[in-house]
């Protein structure tokens, strides 16, 4: 590719078209590696317009069953109206895997309009999955609620969590002791609404009573409850879940979605053992598995390299409080370059090159699904060859030595956590 297209993406961002196009074919290629593919994937959900839409809605259909689920939870996370009649059609096409009409009635129900009720009851009753029916029953209460104001805490519908994810039900009121939330959690005979409304104040109140208490419901009877409390885990990132998730993930005999949940968490808590175990179920012989742990491990490669699994950098208050701190590095290391009179010229216009690099340098926290402003800046001015050397920390062939990277990285880093 020699030259961008200078159109400006339908998004209304400044992202360039010739992005966005790049980004929908590596979603829908087949032939890439499945974690390249959700790199694209994490990038587009984070955009708005009918290209990622499109492109999303495509992805709902691929032979990859987890590719698809994932592009179908996005869809909801995005909470994008215009991507109803497709979730609709998937939540119908009983030809697709259960994991993938699950997903599409959860993000029926977190786009959250009363016009979705009746195909929900519709697949409430008809459809053969149990965990696709629960997810309807889950749906319809929420949109239920959400149009009801019935609610006291109304805020926790409205509202992304504390974890930026729109989840399935709202939180109980945060006045719940731990105890009563742990008894309605664990008790079978519960509507799966209120259960999850526990799960998430438990998530919420954090702690280790919590925890405990999040733990012990992977024991549940319903896969669709125990596919969430693993999310939830993962969310949480507590090391004290790591062998629980470990045994539910070399469990040939658990549903699949439930180990996929289990293989992601245990990619965020990222311990020794969950690493190896990782390794090992990668080839697993259910695909949903053995991808999540591809893409499972291929992130946590990009996380202890200091780079983003997305494609893009993204925005954030977090990115531009770290590119001032940067600006200020810039400054102090100019400064000390040209007291201690050991570059000529060349260096320091690469030094000068380098920082004038990194606001481009894609550094969004992985988990975000805030939608967040995407700016290209410089980028849009180079070829997507030039952005790939980008994420090679290769500016321009100009390669600025280990210690000053360690510490941009470093700095990098921290903002991130903190
Ligand atoms: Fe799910
Ligand atoms: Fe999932």
């Amino acid at each position: 590719m020699g030259s961008l297209d200078d159109g400006v993406s339908a998004s209304g961002s400044s992202l360039p078209n010739s992005m966005e196009k790049f980004l929908c074919d590596r979603l829908l290629d087949p032939s890439q590696p499945i974690s390249e593919r959700f790199r694209a994937l994490f990038s587009l959900r984070n955009l708005k317009g009918p290209g990622p839409r499109n492109a999303l809605i495509q992805a709902t259909r691929d032979s990859s069953n987890l590719l698809a689920h994932e592009a179908a939870f996005a869809l909801g996370q995005m909470q994008d109206s215009e991507a109803i009649p497709a979730l609709e059609a998937v939540l119908n096409d009983l030809s697709l895997h259960p994991i993938v009409r699950h997903e599409a009635a959860e993000a029926l129900g977190a786009i959250g309009l009363e016009s979705n009720i009746p195909l929900l009851k519709n697949s409430l009753v008809l459809d053969p999955a149990p965990e696709v029916r629960e997810t309807c029953e889950l749906a319809l209460q929420r949109i239920e609620e959400l149009n009801s104001g019935s609610r006291d805490d109304k805020s926790s519908m409205t509202e992304k969590s504390p974890f930026l994810s729109v989840d399935p039900a709202g939180a109980a009121p945060s006045h719940s002791s731990v105890d009563k939330l742990r008894e309605v959690l664990l008790d079978e005979t519960r509507g799966m609404y209120e259960r999850y409304s526990a799960l998430f104040a438990l998530r919420n109140h954090g702690g280790e009573e919590a925890v405990s208490a999040i733990i012990d419901s992977l024991g549940a009877e319903s896969a669709l409850l125990k596919h969430e409390v693993a999310y939830v885990l993962g969310q949480l990132q507590n090391k004290a879940a790591s062998a629980v998730l470990s045994n539910v993930l070399r469990n040939a005999g658990e549903h699949p979605m439930v180990r996929h949940e289990a293989a992601e968490a245990l990619g965020s808590i990222a311990d020794d053992q969950s690493v190896a175990l990782l390794e090992e179920f990668a080839r697993d012989p259910e695909p949903i598995v053995s991808q999540s742990c591809e893409v499972a491990l291929s992130m946590l490669e990009f996380e202890r390299a200091g780079k983003s699994f997305e494609f893009l950098f993204m925005q954030t208050p977090v990115v531009a409080c770290l590119q001032a701190q940067l600006l200020q590095v810039k400054a102090q290391l100019a400064q000390h370059a040209m007291n201690s009179h050991n570059i000529d010229g060349q260096w320091e216009q690469n030094l000068s090159g380098l920082f004038h690099s990194i606001p481009n340098y894609p550094i969004s926290p992985q988990s975000s699904l805030e939608s967040v402003e995407v700016e290209l800046n410089d980028a849009d001015a180079m070829n997507m060859q030039e952005i790939h050397s980008l994420e090679n920390f290769s500016f321009h062939g100009k390669r600025p030595c280990d210690s000053d990277l360690g510490e941009l990285q470093a700095i990098a880093l921290r903002m991130m956590r903190n």
